[in-house]
């Protein structure tokens, strides 16, 4: 009799229990899977209001003018694109850039944008988000590297909230990985020499 008792007591508790834990569970479920397209909305809105296309996205002439080629969004200075020398800075001009404005010359020597998207070789794919986050708060590369170079705006990204940058860094890695290698950037001395 007891026993019976124990297993109702335990049979109407998973009545109960059971349903509510699966709802409960789908419900979290689906609040995360909501989270994450939001967040890539909003990263998406923040890439697309912030610049990134400008600098990161190759531009080819249009029927208005230059404009960012979006079949290669955010892949960085195209690696079959050799720049020649950059012009000798002279008078107050300091600085110039290549037509696909991913290749920057001025007193840092020669940047090249970088390849944002997902690609694990060429791109972001082996990036963690931390990685990120540290390398737009340090303005190193992944926070340890090397010091990121002008234009890249750092200073001005580092007023984003780690929200705003755990959106963009969802966004980017969700966009199509395309393989593209950009150069290194040349030191000053390097590009001075070879502009002589
Ligand atoms: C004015 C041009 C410009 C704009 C705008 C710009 N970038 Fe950059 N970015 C660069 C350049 C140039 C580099 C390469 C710098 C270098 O080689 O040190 C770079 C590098 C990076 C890197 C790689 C750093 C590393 O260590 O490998 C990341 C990540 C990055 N940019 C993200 C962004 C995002 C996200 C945006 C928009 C919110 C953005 N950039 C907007 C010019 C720009």
């Amino acid at each position: 009799m007891k026993r019976r008792t124990t297993r109702h007591i335990v049979q109407a508790a998973m009545t109960f229990a059971v349903p509510i834990t699966v709802a409960a569970l789908s419900l979290a479920f689906s609040a995360q899977a909501q989270t994450t397209a939001e967040k890539i909305a909003r990263g998406k809105y923040i890439v697309s209001t912030s610049a990134c296309h400008d600098c990161h996205t190759p531009w080819k002439m249009g029927p208005n003018g230059p404009a960012p080629d979006m079949t290669r969004a955010l892949s960085g200075h195209p690696q079959d694109f050799k720049v020649p020398p950059p012009p000798k800075p002279e008078g107050p001009w300091i600085a110039a850039f290549a037509a696909t404005n991913t290749a920057w010359a001025g007193p840092w020597g020669v940047s090249f944008t970088a390849n944002l998207t997902p690609d694990p070789e060429t791109g972001l794919g082996k990036w963690t988000q931390r990685n990120f986050i540290e390398t737009i708060r340090t303005g190193r590369h992944m926070g340890r590297g090397r010091e990121v170079l002008p234009p890249m705006p750092i200073m001005v990204y580092n007023n984003f909230t780690e929200a705003d940058l755990e959106a963009i860094f969802s966004y980017l890695q969700s966009i199509p990985a395309i393989r593209n290698r950009v150069p290194e950037p040349l030191p000053p001395g390097e590009a001075v020499a070879k502009s002589q």
